[in-house]
């Protein structure tokens, strides 16, 4: 088989990676890639959201599947494209999308079929949402419509913080026409956790749930990024909230759409507050998020390419997925500065000094015609450590990325320290037996 994947964040490196392994696939290419990808798959000089560009490439390579991985090319038509020209595309049609690209879609979806979220009220007059928010409780939530590159939730302390963005949304119009449309929902607090499903638009198959770190700084401190690490599976999360979150969150969900007659095919991604006990969604999107799919696709034993293929046949519930029950951890490598303005073009030296097992997923890098590997964005690499526990996958991560280096490099110190924190701070089977 020849695979395009759409793309080119450390998302779809891990894609292309998964699907390297794959004993049916012959030949992968990337469009746009980056330079992990250049070495497993051929890349094309293509914009994710080049349409026509991408719709001829495919016909021209006699592509057999198309995997769109970010939501640009989700939301603005690409899989309705590339379906209109006879070729076999994964990823929700554009319409679908909306459950991703306006969370005023999703919240009225959610509201009219009972999938539970946070209390909320939406607005398209900036004077009206402004008397609204002087009423509400502190901290807030304000959600810029549409999509905004993960920037677009302010969670706001303060009257004045809450009215700055309300304002920068809708008056000085940040984020563009995504700002039309506001949301001011009620804060929450409890445990976060995405938990990602495959779906045909029938039966829904979720993957191992994620945990990733949207915060800049140690201790979820400074702005908002893309993401600055993750892991997998978070020891809260059990089995049983899995198969609760499936059957009252991502089923009804799925039925919702396709009565809405939106039918949904390919990755639903629910953002999950779980509070005492009873999960509740942030958000949802429609694809498979970055950086958790960096530490989920390592731990699927199953062939993703037969996964892929069922969703676009529709013929999901012919198939069983195997996970690893090993623990996985992602440290992403960013240029200083990110997510505020910072420098490229730097040499990134080292990456082939990493153990053997370590896996390292490009995002942010390019291929020099010298050979170099070049940073090139704001999240550089993701560099991937597995273990028996959380701890011995943390302690290989963090042991090997001092072997990788270019200029100005940034990192977290503190991914999936939590989920360490609280597995020594339970007492041990062996404790517990003697009490
Ligand atoms: N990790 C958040 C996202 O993919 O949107």
């Amino acid at each position: 088989m020849k695979i395009l994947v759409v793309g080119g964040g450390g998302r779809e490196h891990t894609l292309v990676w998964k699907i390297a392994q794959s004993p049916k696939v012959g030949k992968i290419f990337a469009a746009p890639g980056n330079a992990g990808t250049a070495a497993i798959a051929d890349n094309l000089n293509l914009r994710a959201t080049d349409m026509e560009g991408l719709g001829k490439a495919a016909t021209e390579k006699s592509v057999d599947l198309v995997v769109v991985g970010p939501e640009a090319p989700l939301a603005s038509g690409v899989v309705d494209f590339l379906d209109k020209l006879g070729i076999p595309v994964f990823g929700p049609s554009k319409s679908a999308t909306q459950i991703e690209s306006s969370k005023v879609f999703a919240r009225n979806l959610m509201e009219k079929y009972g999938i539970p979220c946070p209390k909320g009220a939406t607005f398209s007059s900036y004077s009206k949402a402004r008397e609204y928010l002087r009423e509400q409780c502190l901290p807030v939530v304000i959600k810029a419509d549409g999509l905004a590159a993960g920037k677009g939730v302010i969670i706001a302390g303060s009257l004045p913080e809450a009215e700055r963005a309300l304002s920068d949304i809708m008056e000085a119009r940040i984020f563009g026409s995504a700002g039309d449309r506001v949301m001011i929902d009620e804060y929450i607090s409890g445990r976060e956790v995405s938990l990602i499903a495959f779906t045909d638009g029938r039966r829904v198959l979720p993957m191992v749930p994620a945990c990733d770190y949207k915060k800049v700084g140690d201790g979820d401190h400074g702005p908002n990024t893309g993401g600055m690490g993750s892991y997998s599976p978070p020891g809260f999360f059990s089995t049983q909230m899995t198969q609760k979150v499936t059957k009252d969150i991502l089923l009804p969900t799925v039925r919702a759409m396709a009565k809405e007659g939106l039918p949904y095919k390919g990755v639903l991604y629910a953002g999950l507050m779980i509070v005492d006990g009873e999960p509740m969604v942030l958000e949802f999107n429609a694809r498979f998020g970055d950086p958790e799919t960096q530490v989920i696709l390592p731990l699927l034993k199953t062939d993703l390419v037969d996964i892929l293929m069922a969703v676009v046949q529709d013929n999901l519930d012919r198939l069983k997925i195997d996970w690893s029950s090993q623990a996985c951890v992602g440290v992403i490598m960013a240029s200083g500065g990110y997510p505020g303005s910072y420098r490229t073009g730097f040499p990134i030296e080292g990456i082939s000094r990493v153990d053997k097992d370590v896996l390292v997923f490009h995002a942010g890098t390019r291929l020099g015609s010298d050979g170099v590997v070049y940073t090139d964005g704001g999240r550089v690499l993701t560099v991937v450590g597995m273990g028996q526990g959380m701890a011995e996958a943390r302690e290989k991560v963090y042991r090997n990325i001092p072997n990788i280096c270019f200029e100005d490099c940034y990192y977290r110190k503190d991914i999936a320290l939590r989920e360490i924190d609280e597995i020594e701070s339970k007492p041990s089977e062996g404790m517990k037996r003697q009490k």
